[in-house]
């Protein structure tokens, strides 16, 4: 689909489907839309005013409209109420439209939106954003889809001529959040740690960007037990991910992110029992989807800050040479860890992925990981749960997400907890109560990083979708790409 900026006054835009916003209360035509109603026969003004549309948000009405005007279909499209108009409003319902203009049938679709807080350029990029998400589908494992493509070739953004470079933005960003809902939704048997790492290597060579992946035996000489005791009972091998972004001139500031990557949780010993999803623990790797999603994007946004991309990937398995409840484990920090629960594998993963990222010398680490099931109870399914004890790092994450249009909520630290993980035995067990169980999760986590500026998202919630919402569709959301990406812009 090309998505075009337009300067062409609404009275000549010459496409198929005309889609207009509209806030509630005073849903009202600008002059230059009633003059086009005129030649549809006041076909808007009605609906309006015998109240057949308020514009509550996201509400569409369709109708089929004859003129001289090439224009042939209008979609109305409510944005709410003006004063609570957010970007996140824009880009759900540019969704909205899609959907309609896809059901329709529409070829080519303008958009009459109202500019936020008098920005085009990200007004320009959320309808973009929300366009193109809402109509991505994944028909890879179909023999013969049902669902037919969409037919729209163009899409054109209307007043908002000369924000070419807000829709490349735009779309370089979705690419990334695509690559992540494929990797997601893609089951274990086709996604597996030799999958990810070759994803990385393809987008290395794609965008010219560094790629190192540690085998086995390397992890062993870093002293990766934790992360390798996971990966034990498994009979693919473990890969250790690390792609950099380096800008060409000096980086303002270096980052680090970290996904967890599962490609698949049966829990291991302490298998996941009945009731427990584990047939959707495909996901994961969520976090390692995220963070190639998020590396795809930058390698062509190239922004001028240095970003570390990091993935301890394997699958938590059972069988002969599988770790015990009881284990005890010595991460790449020296620390030794009683494995009380087999099935909080993935913090084992990634406190060797926190040891190693700490020692690049980067000014902040961030993990995202499918970490607890106690974090969707503590937030439910949209929102992430983020954690850190550096207040800075914590709004920069939240102004990050909420231009994205991402939800999080900062948890806290409570020490105190952490008596809930100590060991007899070794330095900490892995698992304490089930109460406050993100919370332990993420105190240890903790533990293995040292200085730097660290924050954790619980995002075991937000990965995934049972239903349609907003922009995501049943399944894979990309959840975190336009949050990471968000906030190595702004760095
Ligand atoms: N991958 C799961 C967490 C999860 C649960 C993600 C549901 C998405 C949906 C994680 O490895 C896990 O099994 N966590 C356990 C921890 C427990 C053993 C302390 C959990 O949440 O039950
Ligand atoms: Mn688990
Ligand atoms: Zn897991």
């Amino acid at each position: 689909m090309k998505i075009q900026p337009s300067d062409t006054p609404l009275l000549q835009w010459a496409g198929d489907t005309l889609a207009i916003g509209l806030f509630e209360d005073a849903v009202e035509l600008t002059d230059e839309l009633a003059k086009l109603d005129e030649q549809f026969g006041g076909v808007l003004k009605e609906l309006i005013a015998e109240e057949e549309f308020t514009a509550k948000a996201y509400s569409t009405i369709f109708t089929r409209v004859r003129s001289a005007s090439p224009i042939r279909k209008v979609i109305l499209v409510g944005l709410g109420k003006l004063e609570a108009l957010k970007l996140e409003t824009l880009r759900r319902a540019a969704a909205a439209v899609a959907r309609v203009a896809k059901k329709q049938k529409s070829i080519s679709l303008g958009l009459s939106f109202p500019l936020w807080n008098n920005q085009s350029d990200a007004t320009a990029q959320a309808l973009t954003e929300g366009v193109q998400l809402a109509l991505h589908q994944d028909l890879r494992f179909k023999s013969e889809p049902e669902e037919k493509e969409t037919k729209l070739q163009t899409l054109d953004l209307l007043g908002l001529s000369g924000q070419e470079a807000a829709i490349t933005l735009a779309n370089h960003i979705v690419s990334g959040v695509i690559l992540t809902r494929e990797l997601v939704a893609a089951p274990a048997n086709e996604v597996t740690p030799i999958t990810l790492a070759e994803t990385a290597q393809g987008m290395a060579t794609e965008h010219g960007i560094d790629v190192k992946i540690l085998e086995r035996e390397e992890c062993e000489k870093l002293g990766m037990g934790a992360f390798l005791g996971v990966a034990q009972a498994s009979d693919l091998p473990p890969k250790f991910i690390h792609l950099t972004y380096k800008p060409e001139g000096t980086a303002r500031r270096k980052l680090a992110i970290i996904g967890k990557g599962l490609t698949f949780d049966s829990g291991g010993l302490n298998i996941k029992g009945a009731g427990s999803g584990i047939e959707t623990m495909k996901m994961d790797m969520g976090g390692a989807g995220a963070i190639l999603g998020a590396a795809k994007a930058i390698a062509q946004i190239k922004p001028d800050v240095e970003v570390h991309f990091i993935s301890a990937a394997t699958e938590n398995m059972i069988s002969g040479h599988a770790m015990h409840p009881g284990d005890i484990l010595k991460a790449s920090n020296g620390k030794t860890i009683e494995v009380n629960n087999t099935d909080a594998e993935g913090r084992l993963t990634l406190a060797d992925a926190l040891v190693y990222a700490d020692k690049l010398g980067v000014d902040a680490v961030v993990d995202l990981a499918t970490l607890t099931g106690a974090c969707i109870i503590a937030l439910g399914d949209d929102i992430a749960g983020l954690y850190t004890p550096d207040d800075a790092l914590a709004s920069e994450l939240e102004q990050a997400a909420e231009t994205a249009g991402e939800k999080l909520w900062r948890m806290p630290m409570e020490e105190k907890y952490f008596e809930g993980l100590k060991s007899g035995i070794a330095d900490m067990k892995n698992t304490g109560p089930r109460a406050g169980g993100s919370i332990t999760a993420a105190l240890f986590l903790k533990q293995f990083i040292k200085d730097t500026p660290w924050a954790h998202l619980d995002v075991a919630g937000p990965v995934w979708t049972d239903k349609e919402n907003g922009y995501n569709s049943p399944g894979a959301t990309g959840y975190g790409v336009r949050t990471l990406v968000n906030w190595v812009l702004a760095a």
